[in-house]
């Protein structure tokens, strides 16, 4: 049984990753209308990992006696700023989301819930692995350089999801 604090946090949680996902489509279809299939396709897989990230807190809440509450999200922004400052932003939101998680972490200790606490570990890993594959990302734009984003969009094909 979920305390109340608990249920609230992890309420929380559904819609941050609600949004993360909503997000991560709004960059996907403007990376699509500009012309960079390979990073729209790397962002619309992302979506679909958040949504999913979604759906375990909905049936973790509702399955330990709380109620899932399912929140109107935050429209996401309709432009951005190119590819380099774009994925800097999916970085930046990544450790949000990380420390939003951690968060979690710390008041399942605090509450003695320990149930919460064994089953959000899988979403520690989560954040360190995708944090690391977006700087990767970086990483490699860096290399690149801004004259060889058609190439890198090319790349990030081969790529999986950041959350895979
Ligand atoms: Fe569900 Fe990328 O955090």
């Amino acid at each position: 049984m979920l305390t109340k604090k608990i249920e609230l946090i992890l309420n929380e949680q559904i819609a941050k990753e609600g949004y993360s996902s909503n997000l991560y489509l709004a960059m996907a279809s403007w990376a699509e209308t500009e012309g960079y299939a390979g990073v729209a396709q790397w962002l619309y897989a992302q979506s679909a990992e958040e949504l999913m990230h979604m759906m375990k807190f909905i049936h973790f809440i509702n399955e330990r006696g709380g109620k899932a509450i399912i929140p109107a999200f935050d429209q996401p922004p309709t432009k951005f700023e190119g590819i380099k400052k774009l994925f800097d932003q999916v970085l930046e939101h990544e450790r949000f989301i990380s420390a939003s998680i951690n968060a979690i972490v710390a008041h399942s200790i605090k509450e003695n819930d320990f149930a919460t606490h064994n089953w959000i570990q899988w979403f520690v890993t989560e954040q360190v692995e995708e944090e690391a594959s977006v700087q990767a990302i970086i990483d490699k734009l860096k290399l690149l350089g801004d004259s060889n984003v058609y190439m890198f969009d090319r790349d990030i094909m081969s790529l999986r999801g950041a959350g895979k």
